[in-house]
């Protein structure tokens, strides 16, 4: 077999045999196939796509290009819970021990965020105490007893889509459906999912920027995780804004604690709600998705997902007491407002440029290496359709440094008023088949 006649096929349209994806894959990983003709056929996969087998295949060639977690030791079906990356997505704080208090194993693998998206773990680290770099069996052991534990990346997870989606980076080939999808579901095959739950963003916070490319992403997943035999299911939600109204990671655990409570923001609630009813229903726990939101609901009312919070980062190291006492958590020195300049209706809240208004304050990463400060970022007061006066809260910057006149600038041009707006929809669409 040659990689210059794979490429060529692709180039004129057509399908690469599972045969010819796994040689693909197989030399690229080793280092006998080069960059330049990896590039080549990433390239042309952009402009002639796959369709769903060739994405199976390419999905479970990059799965086999490196080690696996086995999570077979673990009772009951592990469900993971996906997410495209969004700005102020707290949902995996809430979501995880939600469903693991209703007695379903949550086994997740998670990792620290990447330019304005922020990552799990970073949120949990701020918690002082709290390590998710923990060994393999401590993890297996952690999810049978408690039924829920975070853990770093570990291990060498599919080096192929390392090494592709690095190449992609800087080939102009990342925004490619067949190799976004095939990418992210390989990783989390390769996790031990069992069944898997695709949060699909749609919105300018987002990957996908507007609802068609989200769903064509989203069946692309659905399709490929069903045909390699995990369950797998997808919701398509908005981030035409951030979600909930703190971005930034201490600010976020609070929040978190917050919804665990029945006190959080409604657009958070309802997504995890509407995400955690597919996990429940995915695991064997309910027969429908109104009796498995019910069962959630219950368990906040109860103080059973709050309980499961307070376990769960106890077990690794964390001080549980900021769960009462959230002045624990790392305060910034200053709080500063930004206040509406003339009466309206908030239209349009750009959820990329409030992420990178966070990062400039100091909470996210412009490179792997950069260390982040987990005490700042931003607390939004009012959200798309809501109503302002002249004066008005917009949001509040939490800054270690006193002059944040150049990101608050930033903040009010991201933020529009205008005479009329309306509330976006939260979910968009639910994908199944
Ligand atoms: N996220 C991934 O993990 N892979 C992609 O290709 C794009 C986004
Ligand atoms: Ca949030």
């Amino acid at each position: 077999m040659r990689m210059v006649d794979i490429i060529s096929k692709k180039r004129y349209g057509g399908q690469l045999s599972r045969e010819e994806i796994d040689f693909f894959i197989r030399g690229y990983t080793m280092g006998t196939i080069p960059d330049y003709q990896a590039s080549a056929l990433a390239m042309a996969i952009c402009f002639q796509g796959m369709d769903y087998r060739e994405m199976a295949d390419l999905t479970i060639a990059m799965v086999k290009s490196g080690e696996t977690i086995d999570l077979s030791r673990i009772n009951g079906v592990k469900v993971d819970k996906h997410s495209t990356g969004g700005v102020g997505d707290t949902t995996t704080l809430v979501l995880a021990p939600l469903v693991a208090s209703l007695g379903i194993p949550v086994a997740k693998m998670s990792g620290r965020g990447l330019g304005y998206t922020g990552g799990t773990i970073d949120k949990l680290e701020s918690i002082e105490g709290f390590h998710a770099e923990i060994t393999e069996n401590k993890f297996i052991q952690l999810v049978n007893d408690n039924k829920i534990a975070v853990m770093g990346q570990a291990g060498n997870l599919t080096p192929a889509d390392k090494k592709l989606y690095a190449l992609r980076d800087v080939t102009a080939t990342v925004e490619s459906i067949p190799l976004i999808a095939s990418s992210i579901m390989s990783k989390k095959i390769a996790a031990g999912a069992d069944a898997i739950v695709l949060d699909v963003k749609a919105g300018s916070g987002a990957f996908m920027k507007n609802d068609e490319d989200a769903e064509k992403l989203a069946r692309a997943m659905v399709r490929i995780g069903n045909r390699l035999g995990r369950n797998s299911m997808a919701v398509i939600s908005d981030m035409s804004q951030p979600l909930g109204f703190a971005v930034g990671n201490s600010l976020e655990v609070k929040e978190a604690v917050d919804t665990l409570k029945g006190k959080g923001p409604h657009d958070l609630e309802e997504l995890v709600l509407t995400l955690g009813s597919h996990m429940v229903l995915l695991a064997g726990k309910a027969d429908n998705t109104d009796e498995a939101r019910e069962k959630l609901v219950e368990s906040i009312k109860s103080g059973r997902a709050l309980e499961k919070f307070k376990s769960f980062v106890k077990n690794q190291g964390g001080d549980s007491s900021i769960v009462d006492s959230p002045e624990k958590l790392p305060q910034a020195k200053y709080k500063i407002p930004v206040p509406a300049e003339r009466d309206g209706v908030v239209s349009h809240i750009s959820a990329g440029g409030i992420g990178i208004s966070t990062m400039l304050l100091g909470a996210g990463r412009s490179t792997k290496e950069d260390s982040i400060d987990p005490s700042v970022g931003v607390v939004l007061r009012k959200k798309i359709g809501d109503r302002v006066k002249k004066g008005d809260e917009l949001l509040m910057i939490y800054s270690n440094c006193r002059d944040v006149d150049g990101i608050a600038g930033r903040i009010r041009r991201d933020i529009s008023i205008d005479s009329s707006a309306e509330k976006p929809e939260l979910i968009h669409k639910i994908i199944t088949k």
